[in-house]
């Protein structure tokens, strides 16, 4: 039977957010952020192991946290130089070690996306889990969008028709995801489904939620904060 995996890439500095350590470390609540995320999968019944990317000399994270479901959570120490690295070298780690087939599906998601809500990731499972393109979850843009010129003044209006922002978690069969990452350049993708996109591929979008956001900035982590309440 088909089973659906995590990987959550987790081996990023956090630049942006600025926190003097990495973003995944920083605690609400008396768990890191990378605890909270690892959570949502781990207390979901649809998936069977979540696997977290650490940076090679990360000893921040301990699966001993997650002791009621410690047979569920694989750490693995090969992140990389970027996010779309990190994502391959995690994804050939699970099938070199025999821990994920060809015909699993991989969940791709965030280690900063600590609010993922269950039920949109139950969403992405029953719309996409039985799809040979694999899905993702988006949510369609709901601003009107302006182009800028060189002077930061509006040079057009976008047309949003058709529009969606994507979140994680990205589903993929773990061969095809495998075949988009070693086909691409690694420096052109932003996300799996790009990838997954150059192969001529048309991932399906699934409803996400607003409430899905990606700990960036340090403004982010004041809504971030109330959601996890
Ligand atoms: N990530 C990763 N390996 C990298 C870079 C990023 O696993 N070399 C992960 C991050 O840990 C995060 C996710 O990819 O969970 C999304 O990336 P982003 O929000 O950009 O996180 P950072 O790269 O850590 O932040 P910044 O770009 O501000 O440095
Ligand atoms: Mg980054």
């Amino acid at each position: 039977m088909k089973r659906h995996i995590a990987l959550i890439p987790a081996a990023g500095v956090g630049e942006r957010f600025g926190a003097g350590k990495p973003k995944q470390y920083v605690e609400i609540n008396d768990r890191t952020v990378l605890e909270h995320t690892v959570g949502i999968f781990t207390a979901h019944p649809g998936i069977s192991l979540t696997a977290v990317v650490l940076a090679p000399n990360d000893t921040g994270f301990s699966e001993t946290r997650f002791q009621t479901a410690s047979e569920k959570v694989a750490v693995l120490h090969c992140g990389g130089g970027s996010r779309a690295e990190t994502v391959r070298n995690g994804l050939n780690a699970l099938l070199e070690r025999g821990l994920a087939e060809a015909g699993d599906n991989i969940l791709v998601h965030d280690a900063a996306r600590c609010c993922l809500p269950a039920e949109a990731l139950s969403r992405l499972i029953d719309e996409a889990g039985d799809a040979e393109e694999g899905g993702i979850l988006a949510v369609p843009v709901a601003d009107t969008l302006k182009q800028a010129d060189e002077h930061r003044r509006i040079a057009a209006t976008v047309p949003r028709n058709g529009l969606w922002q994507a979140q994680t978690p990205q589903l993929f069969r773990a061969g095809l995801l495998q075949r988009a990452l070693e086909t691409c350049d690694l420096n052109r993708i932003t996300d799996e489904a790009s990838a997954v996109e150059m192969l001529g591929i048309r991932p399906r979008l699934v409803q996400g939620d607003s409430r899905n956001l990606k700990l960036t900035l340090p403004h982010d982590e004041f809504i971030v904060r109330l959601l996890l309440k």
